[in-house]
């Protein structure tokens, strides 16, 4: 019997309708179109409005599109894997309420917490379930209501980061095709750099934190900048290296969207042209666990079955890795 590796099968994006652009936000913050164009690739961002919509509304209709797109019913899930770090409440898992809005009864799910290398994680977390036998199909979902922990009045932060969310479903496949490696990493000791002080057990919601802002996205730009731009760089060369692969043999970059600046950095250390890498940070800004199955979504008319693609990303934590695909549809 042929190895099963874990391929992805569909997927679906979700972008909310209101277009925050630089020039609104130049309305709120001391800051310019230009700098943002020039410091981080961003022009505009989408936000998710309207009173009761959480991260798990814009994965409804993630989800239910792919679900048609692959003919398949909610009822034949076998497990959901959320990526976030906005979840609709701290518990339960969005993963149950998504199950339960989406009618996923025969469905166990958890919520994965990685920052923005969320949807990797979740990947390879998938991929483990579907090579091992145990389940047939896993959606991973990727999304952030970013919006709902941004501090508009921080010109440091508030450019950066958008809502959205895209889903994949991760079946077995026998072709040789699918997930064919990932390198994982993390370091705890990044944690002081970029973070959401307060709302844990450490420091519990209170006026205090309110009125510190402790609930907001904190970040040290410029030493987060640096070991993204390292690490994400390095653990993209690691796995082509790895995989014996070479430029050439690379179809697409996927890269989480941060900062273009990280983005070229990566793609010029494996050797890319910016013809095989995939960026729509300009329209959608930084949606932390969105990023990746943003673009996936957007570029799927282009890909072909057994292109050779590979994810990387980098996030708060620290965390950080690259996934080989060969892609099977
Ligand atoms: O996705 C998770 C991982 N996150 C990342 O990978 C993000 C990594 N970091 C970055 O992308 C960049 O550090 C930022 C885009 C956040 C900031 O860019 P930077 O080039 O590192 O700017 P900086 O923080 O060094 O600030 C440079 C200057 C400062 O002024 P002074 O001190 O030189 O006078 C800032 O106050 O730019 C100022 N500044 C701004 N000016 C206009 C900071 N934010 C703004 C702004 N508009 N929005």
């Amino acid at each position: 019997m042929n190895k099963i590796h874990a391929a992805i099968t569909a997927v679906q994006g979700y972008v909310p309708e209101y277009v925050l652009s630089n020039r609104e936000l130049e309305s709120l913050v001391e800051t310019t179109d230009e700098w943002i164009i020039s410091r981080t690739g961003i022009k505009e961002r989408r936000i998710l409005k309207g009173e009761g919509l959480a991260t798990s509304d814009m994965a409804v209709h993630a989800v239910n599109g792919l679900l048609k797109k692959r003919g398949i019913s909610a009822e034949e899930i076998d497990l959901i894997i959320f990526c976030t770090v906005t979840p609709d409440m701290p518990f339960p898992a969005t993963a149950n309420i998504l199950a339960d809005k989406i009618g996923a009864k025969n469905a166990w799910g958890f919520d994965l917490q990685a920052a923005c290398s969320g949807f990797i994680y979740g990947l390879t977390t998938a991929s483990q379930f579907i090579e091992s036998g145990k389940h047939k199909k896993i959606l991973v979902v990727g999304g952030d209501k970013m919006s709902s922990i941004i501090d508009y009045t921080d010109r440091t932060t508030c450019i950066i980061f958008g809502d959205g969310c895209g889903a994949v479903l991760v079946e077995p496949n026998e072709e040789g095709n699918g997930i064919m490696d990932s390198i994982l990493k993390s370091d705890g000791s990044g944690r002081q750099f970029l973070n959401q002080k307060a709302g844990g057990s450490l420091r519990p919601a209170s006026h205090e934190t309110v009125e510190n802002k402790e609930h907001f996205v904190f970040q040290e730009g410029k030493t987060v900048f640096k070991f993204a731009v390292t690490n994400m760089a390095d653990v993209a060369a690691e796995i082509m290296e790895k995989n014996e692969l070479t430029a050439e043999d690379i179809a697409w970059l996927v890269p989480h969207q941060a900062n273009k600046r990280i983005i070229d950095a990566t793609a010029s250390r494996m050797g890319l042209g910016s013809e095989k890498v995939m960026i729509n940070i300009e329209r959608y800004g930084n949606t932390t666990n969105g990023t990746i199955p943003l673009c996936l979504w957007e570029w799927e008319s282009k890909l072909k079955k057994g292109d050779n693609i590979v994810l990387a990303a980098f996030g708060g934590g620290f965390t950080w890795g690259a996934v080989y695909i060969k892609w099977a549809y």
